[in-house]
């Protein structure tokens, strides 16, 4: 079949067969290998990316389904020169170790973060009827809202404090300090 996908306010047009996952014509035709495969089945969320703002697994979502919707993939979100507050905030707060993961927990925080100002709930909110300021979000709270997110390396705790960053919360210190004793 032949689509137009719009990614990163980029519009690529090509031909693919209709069962092509979005994660594969992300990887596999149009070179964008930011975007992780991880289980491949909708179990690790390395594959997270925002369609129309909203966070998806790209190896559950085909990719003709995708026509006319805004995708942003983790290459969309910042530039080198230009890190976007979420990636400056993993940085910081050692969010990560090997990386794989990072591109979709970074994604999901970038949706997460939009769901809290939206006021969507989650399955541990306390209180659906109140409105919960973003600086109030419990660690508890920010952990169920990504874990969808699996981290092999188990750096939870940096990318936990990344997103206190980013709420602004004050996170823990990253790193305690080593002192060598002389
Ligand atoms: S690669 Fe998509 S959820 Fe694991
Ligand atoms: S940093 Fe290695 S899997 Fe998360």
């Amino acid at each position: 079949m032949d689509v137009t996908l719009s990614i990163n306010q980029k519009k690529y047009d090509f031909n693919i067969e209709p069962r092509v996952t979005l994660l594969d014509a992300l990887r596999e035709t149009l070179g964008l290998v930011g975007t992780k495969k991880g289980c491949d089945h909708g179990q690790c969320g390395a594959c997270t990316v925002l369609v129309e703002g909203q966070r998806v697994y790209s190896c559950l979502a085909l990719a003709v389904m995708q026509q006319g919707k805004e995708i942003t993939t983790i290459e969309g979100l910042g530039t080198e020169d230009n890190l976007h507050p979420v990636q400056q905030a993993f940085i910081e707060n050692d969010g990560f170790q090997c990386g794989y993961c990072t591109p979709g927990q970074i994604c999901a925080t970038v949706a997460l973060l939009e769901e809290l100002k939206q006021g969507t709930p989650s399955a541990v909110t306390p209180e659906l009827e109140s409105q919960v300021s973003i600086t109030d979000i419990s660690e508890g709270e920010i952990k169920e809202r990504l874990s969808g997110n699996l981290c092999r390396c188990s750096a939870y705790n940096g990318i936990v404090a990344a997103v206190q960053q980013v709420l602004g919360q004050t996170p823990p210190s990253p790193l305690a300090e080593v002192r060598v004793n002389e």
